[in-house]
C-alpha cells in the first residue's frame, strides 16, 4: 500500500487523494441570500446529514485562491444566518455544476445557471425548484478549521423544514431512491449517477445475534468458489439457525474436494434465494 500524509505529499495532490477516497460524496446545491438581496448557488460536496434528530447538515468551505477570500456562500451566511441545501439528481448536473463558477458577487446566480428560484416558507434564501428535494436551514453554528489561515470552515445548519417532491414518495411515505436519480462526486472530474441498476438491498437483522466469521467451518472460510461477500452473507444467518445445523451435523463432516465443490455451489444458491436455513443446513452437510 501506498502510504500518502502531509509529510510526503503536497497539499494540492492530498487534495486529490481525499477526493478521490471518500467517494461518492452527495452534492449540496446551496442557496443563500447577500445583504444586498442578491440570491446565490454554490454546490459543495464536502458535505452530508450529520443528525436526524436534532435534524443538522453540514458542509465545508475552502478559501478561495492564494488570497484566501471567503467564498461568497460563507459571507452571505455571515450576514444572513439561512441557507437552503437542495439535493442534485442527474437532470441538475450541468446546471449545478455552471454555479459553482466563481461570478461576481453581484450575479445572481440562479440566472446564470438556469435554475428556478423558488421561494422558501420559513426563511429568505431561495429553494431551487427543479430539485427533487430541499431544505430550509438555519445557521447552527460556524467553525474553522486549519491553523492559520483558516483552511476550511465548516458551516452546521438546522432543518428547519424538508420539501419533498410527492412524485419520488413511494406507498408507505418513504423516499424511493430509484426514482431520485441522485448524484454524487468522486474524484476528478467524475461524478456518479445512483441509476436502479447500481441499487440494492441489504436486510440485515441488526437486533438478531449473527452466526459470526469465526463460528463458520473451515472450509467456508478457505473456499475457493464462494465470495468474500457470500460468505459474509453467512456469518450473517442469526446464531439460532446456526446452533440448530451445528448440533445436528457436526459427525457427519467428511470433506472431499469434490463433495466441497458441490456443497459450496449448493450454498450460492441458497444464498440467491435468500433461504438462510438451507444454506446453514448446507455448509454442514457433507
Ligand atoms: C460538484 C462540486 C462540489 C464542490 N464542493 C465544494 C466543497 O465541498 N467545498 C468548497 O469549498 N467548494 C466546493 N466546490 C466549489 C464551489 O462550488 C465554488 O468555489 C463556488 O464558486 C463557490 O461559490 P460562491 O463563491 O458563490 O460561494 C464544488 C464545486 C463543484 C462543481
Amino acid at each position: 500500500m501506498k502510504e500518502i500524509s502531509l509529510d510526503n505529499t503536497s497539499r494540492k495532490d492530498f487534495h486529490q487523494f481525499m477526493l478521490g477516497s471518500v467517494i461518492p460524496r452527495p452534492i449540496a446545491l446551496v442557496g443563500t441570500i447577500s445583504r444586498y438581496g442578491v440570491p446565490n448557488l454554490a454546490p459543495f460536496s464536502y458535505f452530508n446529514a450529520v443528525s436526524s434528530i436534532p435534524p443538522v447538515l453540514m458542509f465545508s468551505l475552502s478559501r478561495k485562491g492564494i488570497k484566501g477570500n471567503k467564498k461568497d456562500t460563507l459571507l452571505n451566511i455571515e450576514q444572513n444566518p439561512e441557507f437552503t441545501v437542495n439535493m442534485v439528481s442527474y437532470p441538475q448536473v450541468w446546471p449545478m455544476v455552471l454555479s459553482s463558477v466563481e461570478f461576481p458577487s453581484d450575479v445572481d446566480e440562479f440566472k446564470k445557471s438556469g435554475f428556478s428560484p423558488l421561494e422558501s416558507k420559513y426563511i429568505s434564501p431561495f429553494r431551487v425548484k427543479e430539485c427533487l428535494i430541499q431544505f430550509e436551514c438555519k445557521l447552527r453554528e460556524i467553525k474553522e478549521l486549519g491553523e492559520n489561515t483558516h483552511d476550511c470552515t465548516l458551516v452546521f445548519g438546522d432543518v428547519v423544514c424538508l420539501h419533498v417532491d410527492e412524485s419520488i414518495l413511494t406507498e408507505s411515505n418513504r423516499i424511493d431512491p430509484f426514482k431520485l436519480d441522485i448524484t454524487g462526486r468522486l474524484g476528478k472530474e467524475y461524478y456518479a449517477r445512483i441509476a436502479p441498476e447500481s441499487i440494492f438491498s441489504i436486510q440485515m437483522q441488526t437486533n438478531v445475534m449473527p452466526t459470526g466469521y469465526d463460528l463458520l467451518p473451515e472450509h467456508i472460510k478457505q473456499s475457493e468458489i464462494l465470495t468474500a461477500n457470500e460468505i459474509g452473507r453467512l456469518a450473517a444467518i442469526p446464531l439460532e439457525i446456526y446452533e440448530k445445523y451445528y448440533q445436528s451435523f457436526q459427525n457427519k463432516i467428511k470433506k472431499t474436494s469434490e463433495n466441497l465443490s458441490l456443497n459450496h455451489h449448493a450454498v450460492r444458491e441458497a444464498l440467491l434465494t435468500s433461504d438462510d436455513d438451507k444454506a446453514m443446513s448446507l455448509i454442514f452437510d457433507l
